[in-house]
């Protein structure tokens, strides 16, 4: 699909015209002539009252359709964003005429871009058949130019990443993983570098070995480097990139394991992000470390009782291989403190816990301090991501001290299992600032609504190009 911004007047015909309505009946900017000349008894017959989710498809004089769609309460950037997406899905036009962006609103042209190529977004590389007509065009009135541009590039970015997640684990070995980041880096200025095998060894990242020991299919780690010229700052990234977890020897029960596929998003999406601050040539060092592996049963699996050295850092007896994202986020952590960044990020579907405790919605963050989580939840905000802040509490510590090692990968009891995790990444962040986001719930949506589509969600990419952004801007 293509967005592109247009001016009052534009050409309708053949295409469906999107117009806003928010609860009550009141059309929003920009859509009032319509909406006005539609008789009220036709909305109330049909049930439409401008609720958010809802979405009517009328005749129209010169358009082939009129499409009103539901606000809400509010027009607001997040209640855009998601009318946006809910509309671009009952376009049945190969052009649609999107008149959202003329309420005024502040980042409004952002909003419907997002939620046109986003909620747009269909993963169909497996499908035979393609499936009907369907908006290929979106004329965006009144849209701002330069807000078009740079909303396009984060939202390619996040569907870049949706794409990796979604691909059967079958087709995404880490070889040919760390093949698709280097191709998608190609026509950037970052700098790529694989590790294969035999290089891990030499690097000593024993974590990431032990974890994929139990796979035929070889680990990788893939290292990208941004370099602008003035750049100020340096960003690491470190992303968890399980290609597929099977939990290892401590196997996981057969009930939707299907979605352990997903479990490279946390690569995915920093791999992505970089990409982004790439293509938007934001004066910020980058630095990616993707870590990508298998956890995979086999007769050399990693077994409980086992001990690990990572690349740097405490020794690790491992009582739980289905706690393999630590593991290679270990030697990930242990790799970026050789840069010395100005922040660390790493990001990862990490625990089930952490779903439990915030929803599928919602990603918590972890800090090293407040000015760290500041910067994120602010990013989050600008980038309408739903993030939510949770405690590096130190007293739950000592539940990952080993009797056999320096530290042990799970602490026993299912309390606070995603702060429990997050302290053990980081006892190997190092002493600088480091933020940890586990998006185990929302890296997968499980409805499509808004600019979510069933499936992947590339959550954290557009945050991080925030964070990316805020630097770029206090520099
Ligand atoms: N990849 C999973 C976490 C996960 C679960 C992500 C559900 C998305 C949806 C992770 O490797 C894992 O298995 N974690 C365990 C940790 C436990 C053994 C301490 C978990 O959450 O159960
Ligand atoms: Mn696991
Ligand atoms: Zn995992």
């Amino acid at each position: 699909m293509q967005v592109r911004s247009a001016a009052v007047g534009v050409d309708v015909e053949g295409a469906t015209l999107i117009a806003g309505v928010m609860e009550g009946l009141q059309p929003v900017t920009g859509s009032a002539e319509i909406v006005e000349t539609i008789d009220d008894s036709i909305l109330e017959a049909a049930g439409f009252e401008g609720k958010s989710g809802q979405v009517l498809t009328l005749p129209h004089s010169e358009a082939k359709a009129v499409l009103l769609v539901g606000l809400g309460e509010e027009a607001s950037f997040g209640s855009i964003r998601k009318a946006a997406g809910n509309a671009i899905r009952a376009v049945k036009t190969e052009r649609a005429v999107n008149l959202l962006a003329l309420v005024g609103l502040e980042g409004a042209t952002r909003a419907v871009v997002e939620g046109s190529l986003l909620g747009g977004y269909q993963f169909r590389t497996y499908k035979t058949d393609d499936n009907g007509l369907e908006a290929e065009l979106v004329d965006i009135v009144g849209a701002d130019d330069d807000e078009l541009a740079t909303a396009v590039l984060g939202c390619e970015s996040t569907i870049l990443a949706r794409d990796w997640v979604n691909t059967p684990a079958k087709d995404k070995s880490p070889e040919t993983l760390a093949e698709l980041i280097e191709a998608a880096a190609e026509d950037t200025d970052i700098i790529t570098e694989t590790w294969d095998r035999s290089r891990i060894e030499e690097e000593k990242l024993g974590a990431l070995l032990g974890v994929a020991a139990g796979s035929d299919r070889d680990p990788r780690v893939v290292i990208l480097r941004y370099r602008p010229d003035g750049a100020g700052k340096h960003l690491a990234l470190v992303g968890k990139g399980i290609v597929f977890d099977t939990g290892g020897l401590s196997l996981k029960t057969a009930n939707n394991m299907e979605e352990m596929k997903d479990d490279m998003s946390g690569a995915a999406v920093v791999v992505a992000a970089a990409i982004a601050v790439a293509r938007l040539g934001l004066p910020v060092n980058v630095t990616v470390i993707a870590p990508l592996t298998d956890n995979a049963v086999g007769g050399d699996a990693t077994r409980p009782g086992d001990v690990l050295r990572p690349v740097d850092g405490p020794t690790i007896e491992v009582l739980n291989t289905d706690a393999e994202g630590r593991l290679i986020l270990a030697d990930g952590l242990g790799l970026a403190r050789r840069f010395d960044p100005d922040l660390t990020i790493d990001v990862a579907t990490l625990t089930g816990a952490a779903a439990v405790a915030l929803g599928k919605q919602v990603a918590a963050v972890f800090a090293s301090d407040s000015d760290v989580s500041a910067t994120i939840l602010e990013a989050a905000s600008r980038a309408g991501e739903e993030f939510w802040e949770l405690p590096l509490f130190d007293g739950y510590r000592k539940s990952i001290d080993s009797n056999v090692a320096d530290i042990k990968n799970i602490s026993g009891n299912r309390y606070g299992g995603a702060i429990v995790a997050a302290l053990f990444l980081k006892e190997f962040a190092g002493d600088g600032p480091w933020a940890h986001l586990d998006i185990a719930g929302p890296a997968r949506s499980h409805e499509t609504s808004g600019e979510f589509v069933k499936g992947a969600s590339g959550v954290g990419v557009r945050t991080l190009i925030e964070v990316a952004r805020s630097w770029a801007e206090t520099d």
